[in-house]
């Protein structure tokens, strides 16, 4: 099979929906990362995600809707603060987990009575929900384990061969994935970090927590291993630099190549150490979390060893850490 990359157009949209009709997988842009698409209703197309992606059979899917799509036929709204919740955030990087209907095939939630739903803001995206007029399982599209993709050449790189399309809506503009909360519950409890953050959701709700780390409702897919670029990997605090140099300079010894990967505040402290070659994921937490899988990619055609730089965790930089410290995970 021979995968094809194209704009998003009349006729790549017509391309698209034949497939999807067919059974079959298409990359799909979002504005958070690049998704694997296939229509949601059908047990067969589902499972072809997991077999195609080699993902966990017991790490659900979400399934991503049109913004004029009809909510309340895929799921039960029980919680008033939902509606609160799509007007702040929807079309956007926020994925509800709620009661499922049982409409979509029951692979999509791996047998859980619960459903995540998405309404993503990216103009190709929506243009390609309405033209396909169904409702879309997408897990991030790259192979389990890898970095997710950000743009359509990511996309190309794990599933050449292996999908027909390739929608091609640009790089991606959020760069982490969206904001996974389970909202069955009388408090809105984040399973999984993103660019909308706790105190997004504390100013609309007025209350909010993160899962505990080792809490059953966890969202399924949070404990394996993710997001690991083909490089080797370690990560340091600010504040251990000088652990980052000397590995630095031992790897350099044995011949291979060193990029660092840090906020532009550390790229300072770097530089000072006599430290040039660094990535700079850039200074805000909007530019940070554009750029942290853009550059896992970058490290890997670059450098055998990438060194992390670790940041202060707050805001979207909770989620962009916790992306980082599994992408750097030995
Ligand atoms: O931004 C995103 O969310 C991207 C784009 C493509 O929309 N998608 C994405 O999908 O990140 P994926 O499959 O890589 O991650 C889905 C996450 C997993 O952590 C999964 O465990 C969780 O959502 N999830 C899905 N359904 C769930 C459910 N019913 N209950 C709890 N967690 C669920
Ligand atoms: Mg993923």
């Amino acid at each position: 099979m021979v995968t094809e990359v194209s704009a998003i157009n009349a006729e790549s949209l017509q391309k698209a929906k034949e497939i999807l009709t067919g059974g079959g997988l298409v990359g799909m842009p979002t504005e958070t990362v690049y998704g694997l698409a296939a229509d949601a209703r059908s047990a067969q197309a589902v499972q072809e995600v997991f077999r195609v992606k080699g993902r966990p059979q017991d790490n659900p899917l979400i399934v991503h809707v049109h913004e004029n799509f009809d909510l309340s036929t895929l799921v039960e709204i029980s919680q008033d603060y939902v509606y609160a919740l799509l007007r702040a955030f929807t079309p956007g990087p926020i994925t509800l987990v709620l009661k499922s209907k049982n409409v979509v095939a029951p692979q999509v939630s791996c047998g859980l009575d619960s459903l995540a739903v998405r309404i993503p803001s990216h103009a190709g995206a929506q243009a390609f929900l309405s033209y396909v007029n169904m409702p879309i399982a997408a897990p991030s599209a790259n192979l389990s384990k890898h970095t997710s993709p950000v743009t359509a050449a990511h996309v190309l790189q794990d599933f050449s061969g292996k999908i027909p399309l390739i929608l091609d809506g640009g790089r991606c503009s959020g760069g982490i994935e969206s904001t996974v909360i389970n909202v069955m519950g009388e408090v809105p409890v984040i399973l999984r970090s993103g660019l909308i953050t706790k105190e997004d959701v504390i100013r609309v709700v007025g209350k909010c927590e993160y899962a505990a780390e080792n809490a059953p409702i966890r969202s399924p897919g949070m404990k394996y291993r993710h997001y690991h670029p083909a490089c080797e990997t370690a990560m340091f605090p600010l504040n251990e630099l000088s652990k980052a140099t000397a590995l630095a300079a031992s790897a350099r010894k044995e011949g291979k190549r060193v990029l660092y990967l840090a906020s532009e505040e550390a790229q300072t402290a770097l530089f000072a150490l006599g430290e040039k070659s660094v990535l700079s994921l850039g200074k805000t937490e909007e530019e940070i979390a554009r750029n942290v899988y853009y550059l896992l990619h970058e490290a890997e055609e670059k450098c055998d060893l990438l060194i992390a730089i670790a940041m202060e965790e707050r805001g979207a930089l909770v989620g962009v850490m916790n992306r980082l410290k599994k992408a750097c995970a030995p």
